[in-house]
């Protein structure tokens, strides 16, 4: 059996690290694209191959995307997880990395994806596309919301190639890199318990197991969705919400 071609675009860290194991373990062969080197151990991920590219400079995505695609042969899967983590302003640099680099390098591959067997397109964005998450900036906002209709566009633009797009917002995620901090922060991990109607937190196993479906068979007549996941999180009145925080705070609620 021909092996698939997944291309995990900010697959070096955190969730995207993540979709890139759960490929790898399906057997396929992995590019990862990101800015800085991949860790050791990660060198190790079988049939993973590393890209350095600096998504924030948009010349060099149509060079560094041939070279792939020549070495490693036609797409089956391509995945965004990448997000603007850059020194420089963070409304170009955002809009930069999400937005611009992500239509610039589906324009550039969707020529590019094995026919026969179709090809799925999966773009991480946020709860934060929909509401307002004060801790992080407006271009997060903006640039989420605008990764969710690019989504659908190209939903409809490439649904006659066969390649099928659809979007995942999660709501805030456990990924390896913030394990130590929520076990050094027990009562944030106690309160996101009480408050998500599923009991706990998100990990980024949940979303590498949501792309792996988005990108397999079993989805084959699913494109153009935005998937929440967060635990229900999001389901819930403002104001109903407020409540149950008092209550954890201590704070006489009257009904
Ligand atoms: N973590 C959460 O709780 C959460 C919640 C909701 C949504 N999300 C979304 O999920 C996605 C993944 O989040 P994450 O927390 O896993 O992010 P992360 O740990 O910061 O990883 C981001 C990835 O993007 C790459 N990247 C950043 N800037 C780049 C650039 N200029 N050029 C090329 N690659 C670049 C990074 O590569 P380098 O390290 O090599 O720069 C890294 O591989 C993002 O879209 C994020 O907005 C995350």
């Amino acid at each position: 059996m021909i092996k698939q071609h997944s291309v995990i675009v900010g697959g070096t860290r955190g969730i995207g690290r993540e979709i890139v194991k759960e490929f790898s373990n399906q057997g396929h062969i992995v590019s990862i694209v990101g800015r800085r080197e991949p860790k050791a151990e990660d060198k190790k991920i079988l049939n993973a191959h590393f890209w350095m590219l600096d998504l924030a400079e948009q010349t060099n995505i149509a060079a560094t995307f041939q070279k792939i695609i020549h070495q490693n042969g036609k797409i089956n899967n391509l995945i965004f997880s990448q997000r603007f983590r850059g020194e420089s302003d963070p409304w170009g640099g955002e809009l930069e990395v999400s937005l611009t680099a992500t239509k610039n390098i589906i324009e550039c591959v969707k020529e590019n994806f094995n026919k026969s067997e179709g090809g799925a397109i999966v773009i991480i964005s946020s709860i934060a596309s929909e509401y307002v998450a004060d801790e992080q900036p407006v271009s997060y906002h903006v640039g989420k919301a605008g990764l969710v209709q690019l989504g659908r566009y190209y939903a409809v633009l490439l649904g006659p190639k066969g390649i099928r797009v659809n979007v995942i917002s999660p709501g805030t995620i456990i990924k390896e890199e913030s394990k130590g901090f929520y076990q050094d922060n027990q009562e944030l991990v106690d309160m996101y318990q009480s408050i998500v109607p599923l009991g706990r937190m998100g990990t980024s196993q949940d979303i590498a197991q949501l792309v792996s479906f988005l990108c397999s068979s079993k989805s084959s007549f699913i494109t153009g969705q935005n998937i929440v996941v967060d635990g229900g999180l999001s389901l819930q009145w403002h104001e109903s919400l407020a409540r149950k925080l008092a209550q954890l705070s201590n704070i006489k609620v009257t009904r």
